[in-house]
């Protein structure tokens, strides 16, 4: 039997340039430098070493299976020496999403973000990976679910014989840290009342049911509940097999011709819509944003990375920006109110609790007893929060 191509995507924020808004280019040099020695000394079949916003993204193949304790180790010594160069350039934020300082063989619940598959190759084997900026993972729910269970946007579903039977929905409880699998099309329902809360649920991995096929996976980690207080937000990754039996690669990016409204933004405290951009445009400006997504093609050939090529750099792609700059415009008139900005409860990792806290003995009960009650509450979950 040949053998399996593993697919590791790790990411992380390491350093940004100027402030929270790209990579610099050294960081990259040395990022490129590092995973090209895993390559010659043959742990790596294959790199790929994108940038979206301020993360450095190591898409990485080899034949290791996931969670290979060598590959993590290689990104993560890769971070910590990109962590030094971030350092030498006085970056903003040097080493930020490294929050620990002790690696014991997996980076998972460390700081970087992890999206990882394994899978014998098909004869043909194209794979799309998306990287997102100044958002959190539950960005993906929308378009995976549009990808993997609505026909109006994947009509392989309806037509492709090896899609009919439709796929499971591995969703995480990120408040729990349990997960669940349903199926569609029969419990389509049931993963929509999951993942339409974005906060708290999100789509783990996605599988063909017809024979158990892997066909998605997402970053789940979500930096904040990791770290107890607010340390950025997770910028998540999504790998997705396309084509023969799994959406084509049109079904696969047409859910981001609508560019839908995620949590992030600045501060990792706003809602606003998800732009999908060109390469060289993951770079958000304004307000530290909006969020941006980009997606890069491979046709995975024994392991080589044949690609990338940039899917939203088509112009097909202007409408959805042109919508979404309006969109950005729009909630950015809000201001601090929500629902441009987070609701209280998702704010709760965030600095804002210590603003309110010191603000706590100056309420005084009235007869309307509910507002003291809020804001007791959120004063309340301060303490939570930081015990953490
Ligand atoms: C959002 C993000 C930025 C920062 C903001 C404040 O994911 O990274 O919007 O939250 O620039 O940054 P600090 O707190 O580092 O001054
Ligand atoms: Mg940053
Ligand atoms: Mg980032």
């Amino acid at each position: 039997m040949p053998e399996k191509t593993t697919v590791s995507v790790i990411k992380a924020d390491v350093g940004g340039f100027v402030g929270h808004c790209t990579s610099h280019p050294k960081l990259v040099e040395k990022a490129k430098e590092e995973i090209a020695k895993a390559k010659k000394e043959g742990l790596l079949t294959d790199f790929c070493v994108l940038t979206c916003g301020d993360d450095l993204e190591l898409i990485m193949t080899h034949t290791h299976g996931t969670g290979y304790d060598k590959v993590h180790a290689l990104a993560w010594n890769i971070f910590l020496k990109c962590t030094e160069v971030a350092k030498q350039l006085k970056l903003y934020g040097a080493g930020q999403d490294l929050l620990s300082d002790a690696f014991s063989g997996n980076v998972k619940g460390l700081g970087p973000g992890v999206a990882e598959m394994e899978f014998a190759e098909r004869k043909s084997e194209p794979v799309l990976v998306f990287m997102a900026d100044k958002t959190s993972p539950g960005a993906w729910n929308l378009p995976v679910y549009k990808m993997f269970a609505d026909p109006f946007n994947t009509p392989g579903l309806v037509i492709d014989p090896a899609a009919h039977g439709g796929f499971t929905f591995e969703i995480l409880d990120v408040e729990e840290n349990k997960t669940i699998k349903l199926n569609t099309p029969e419990e389509s329902y049931d993963v929509l009342l999951f993942l339409g809360s974005i906060d708290r649920f999100m789509v783990k991995a996605v599988y063909r049911r017809s024979d158990g096929e892997i066909a998605a996976v997402a970053s789940t980690d979500k930096l904040s509940h990791i770290a107890g207080q607010y340390v950025g937000k997770d910028d998540p990754v999504l790998v997705v097999r396309s084509q023969a039996g799994f959406p084509a690669v049109g079904e696969v990016i047409e859910p981001f011709a609508f560019p839908h409204l995620v949590e992030g933004w600045t501060r990792g405290s706003h809602h606003g819509p998800l732009v999908p951009v060109k390469f060289d445009d993951a770079r958000p400006t304004r307000f530290d944003g909006p969020p941006r997504v980009i997606c890069a093609g491979f046709q995975i050939n024994n392991g080589v990375l044949e690609g990338p090529v940039d899917f939203f750099s088509d112009p097909a792609y202007d409408l959805a920006r042109t919508r979404a700059w309006k969109v950005a415009d729009y909630m950015r008139q809000h201001g601090p109110f929500q629902p441009h900005r987070l609701s209280l409860d998702a704010m709760e990792y965030t600095t804002l609790p210590k603003v309110m806290e010191k603000l706590k003995g100056r309420f005084v009960s009235g007869s309307n007893g509910s507002h003291s009650k809020t804001v007791k509450t959120a004063a309340a979950k301060t303490t939570t929060a930081t015990k953490r």
